[in-house]
């Protein structure tokens, strides 16, 4: 009786995996509910709830509280890349020159744009934020073309307080300063906390941006091994903060760039706990957060704070307009010291951006652009990723995001990024070369592809880059 009971909701969840599998439920739809697929199928709540449950552990369906049972992107025939290997030392970062030379490639509308973490400007809400920023225009003649002095407008910081719950902590609106962009608030953070010649901690592979602010300012970067789904080890930290001296640690806990990787709450709480323990600031950037693959945000790494040690570093660039660049920072105890930087660094952010930003979240239409943008992303970057296990030669690994929109691509040893990024771009493609994501010279053999689109160009653009890698295998 027993053996059978389990046959038959086994079943249940095969024939639901089946028709996730053909396409008839696809990422994001919801499937039916427990009560209807017991009377369609003829079967007990019981069995289907155990399939569900079955089918939630295998990590094809989400349940969404009042809500029902969705399909979550599957990466199901990919192979991920193994936890980072770095060394244990602090280096001097030198990555600037090559960095800027792949970003000015990103410049170039002629090339299929693959290397730069660009959103997709088909998922950002173009027509509405425009409308915005024009009614405001109008309605703020004056207010509109005068200083927004730091810590900038208090419309807008209302507002970014009030979503401060959905990442799990609360704010007030004085407890955040407006910034122009994430990495205007990455750099007020480091130079407050920095000072010449200071190591930070960072995860292994990194945004490489990071890598060139600490080149700039002088500092040292000291990478910690990373796990494509899970973040960075903990343990690896540790040991690395009783072995060196260590002045703050830049993350992105959530949705990381390059690795898509989200670190789970328990990591979270025991990274916060474990660096206030030693006193070391975290630079939290969560500028991929709003974009989750599921259908809620995790928190943030700051909802743990409890002595305001975490710098949270955040920016509107990668969901509504990068171009209106606005950002912001919560500085918790460094409050003062990054106030009177940015003051003294811009003045202030460009004022009619932020009111146009304060005026479209005060309107309660960002959940809702939330949840189409989150589904649409998952759907692109698992397209790509499975593209990419198909089409690159054998031995390709690829991550498998949580969120965000860019994925890490681990091609075979003999491949050098750097050289196929040079025929890459003789054929039209840019590409971001694993090098810069590193201070000290790794990755060699990975790219980071941006998966925000999704078009025939784009899976033409990958099936070319499929088979000059293969191209670049067959030579070795
Ligand atoms: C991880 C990360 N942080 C910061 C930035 C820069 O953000 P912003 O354009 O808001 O300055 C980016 C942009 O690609 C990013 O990927």
């Amino acid at each position: 009786m027993e053996n059978k009971r389990y046959t038959l909701y086994e079943k249940v969840a095969e024939d639901i995996s089946h028709l996730v599998n053909q396409g008839t439920f696809r990422v994001g739809d919801r499937i039916p509910s427990v009560r209807k697929l017991s009377q369609q199928m003829n079967i007990s709540i019981t069995t289907v709830l155990e399939a569900y449950r079955l089918l939630e552990d295998r990590g094809l369906i989400e349940c969404r509280p009042q809500s029902g049972y969705y399909v979550r992107p599957s990466f199901s025939n990919t192979t991920q890349p193994a936890i980072s290997k770095p060394h244990a030392r602090p280096t001097k970062v030198n990555i600037n020159e090559l960095a800027m030379m792949v970003h000015k490639n990103t410049r170039n509308p002629e090339l299929i744009q693959l290397s730069a973490a660009i959103p997709n400007p088909e998922l950002l809400p173009v027509d509405r934020i425009n409308r915005t920023l024009s009614a405001i225009t109008r309605r703020y003649r004056i207010q509109n073309i005068s200083y927004e002095f730091t810590p900038g407008s208090k419309a807008l910081r209302v507002q970014i307080a009030r979503r401060a719950l959905a990442s799990g902590y609360s704010l007030t609106p004085d407890d955040l300063i407006i910034t122009s962009g994430c990495q205007e608030a990455i750099m007020l953070a480091l130079r407050v906390i920095c000072r010449q010649g200071d190591t930070v901690a960072i995860e292994s592979p990194t945004y490489y941006n990071f890598l060139q602010a600490i080149e700039m300012l002088g500092l040292r970067a000291l990478e910690i091994p990373t796990h494509p789904q899970h973040g960075a080890s903990i343990d690896a930290l540790r040991y690395a903060i009783e072995h060196n001296t260590i002045s703050a640690c830049l993350f992105i806990p959530s949705f990381h760039n390059p690795l898509g990787s989200c670190m789970p709450d328990e990591k979270k709480k025991e990274l916060v706990e474990m660096l206030s323990e030693y006193d070391i600031p975290l630079i939290e950037d969560d500028i991929y957060g709003d974009i989750s693959f599921s259908y809620q945000r995790p928190k943030a790494a700051k909802a743990f704070d409890k002595k305001g040690n975490v710098i949270l570093c955040s920016s509107f660039s990668k969901t509504v307009a990068p171009g209106y660049r606005v950002g912001w920072v919560v500085p918790g105890r460094f409050k003062a010291e990054v106030e009177r930087l940015k003051s003294i660094s811009s003045i202030a952010t460009a004022t009619p951006t932020q009111l146009a930003i304060a005026e479209f979240l005060a309107n309660e239409g960002y959940d809702h652009h939330l949840r189409k943008i989150r589904k649409m992303y998952a759907k692109n970057t698992v397209s790509m990723a499975e593209a990419v296990s198909r089409l690159f030669p054998e031995g390709t690994k690829v991550t498998r995001p949580a969120g965000g929109h860019v994925l890490w691509v681990e091609l075979p040893k003999c491949v050098d990024s750097l050289k196929l990024y040079e025929i890459a771009l003789n054929a039209g493609i840019t590409i971001a070369p694993g090098m810069i994501f590193s201070s000290q010279q790794r990755y060699r053999n990975f790219i980071r592809l941006n998966a925000a689109m999704w078009n025939d160009k784009i899976k033409e653009a990958i099936a070319t880059l499929g088979r000059l890698v293969k191209g670049v295998t067959l030579q070795h």
